[in-house]
């Protein structure tokens, strides 16, 4: 199965009063795509968010938890996912209180968008996250290059108002990416989770009242460098803060590619039971045709 790996990070400065949350409501186009329900009983509930249990945060010693990829203990789809053309937008709706089979394991997570500080300092500027706390709302563009396929796309709110005590609120849905694109990010943009982030990174290990905070004017957002839909993506950008605050775009991952198989054009390279090679020649794409073969098209 073909993952889509999509990370938002949107580092933010939120109240305590406000900060516990998640995404309710994922919209892509017209339709509105409700979110799991963690308070409501798992009996019966079908969304194309992954399930989790809770509005409260995962914390820095939550970083080596499986936790950290989904907001779950590793559970897993209820069956539905959400289609969306490469190159279209999907706006993920937080609420406050308050590829189905397949769990995020592995380097497969790429950033397609992220955004930390706005403008001003860390200490008294404004934040990304200011305008989710606002709006509530966060639209994102899947790269139109995007190769077609089954993806999971991970939202995240990191909230930075407890010094050295960042607060990670991660949720994950399943979308079906269509279009004609044909592009992956290459490896470097690749990070794990858990593995993405360590509790010594700048921006994680960080203090908003500290004495630098009060003059600097950037933030180093964590993870990895964002993914611009290029395939021929240069090497890692500079990953530390940058002079003027920029929005960055993640693109969405497919599971890397074994370079020591190849599917010819028309072959099959996914199915039910099947359990060959996955990678298709140049010039084609891996595909569904019914709900148990995929083919090189
Ligand atoms: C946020 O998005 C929702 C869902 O599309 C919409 O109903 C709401 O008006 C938006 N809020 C703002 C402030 O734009």
């Amino acid at each position: 199965m073909k993952c889509l790996a999509f990370i938002s990070t949107c580092a933010s400065l939120l109240s305590v009063a406000t900060a516990h949350g998640g995404v309710g409501t994922y919209t892509i186009g017209t339709t509105a795509y409700k979110g799991w329900q963690p308070y409501n009983s798992a009996s019966g509930q079908k969304s194309i968010q992954r399930q989790y249990s809770t509005f409260d945060p995962l914390l820095i010693a939550d970083l080596s938890k499986v936790q950290i990829r989904c907001n779950n203990a590793g559970a897993l789809g209820t069956g539905l996912s959400a289609t969306i053309a490469a190159g279209s937008t999907i706006k993920a709706t937080w609420t406050h209180s308050g590829c189905n089979n397949w769990d995020g394991a592995g380097k497969v997570w790429f950033k397609i968008d992220h955004q930390g500080l706005v403008s001003g300092t860390q200490n008294a500027g404004i934040w990304a996250g200011d305008a989710i706390v606002d709006t509530l709302n966060w639209t994102t563009t899947i790269p139109a290059s995007l190769a077609p396929g089954e993806y999971l796309i991970r939202h995240e709110l990191l909230a930075l108002h407890q010094r050295n005590n960042p607060q990670f609120y991660p949720e994950c849905a399943q979308l079906i990416v269509t279009g004609s694109g044909s592009a992956s990010p290459p490896s470097s943009f690749l990070v794990s989770f858990p593995g993405a982030y360590s509790a010594t990174d700048p921006g994680v290990a960080f203090n908003i009242d500290g004495e630098a905070a009060k003059t600097a004017t950037s933030y180093p957002i964590p993870g990895p460098a964002v993914w611009d839909g290029s395939s021929n993506a240069p090497q890692q950008p500079e990953p530390e803060p940058q002079p003027t605050p920029t929005t960055l775009l993640t693109s969405a991952k497919p599971e890397p590619t074994e370079p020591s198989c190849e599917v010819a054009r028309y072959g099959q390279c996914g199915g039910l039971t099947y359990t060959g090679c996955t990678v298709c020649a140049p010039g084609s794409t891996c595909r569904a045709n019914g709900d148990y073969y995929s083919q090189c098209l």
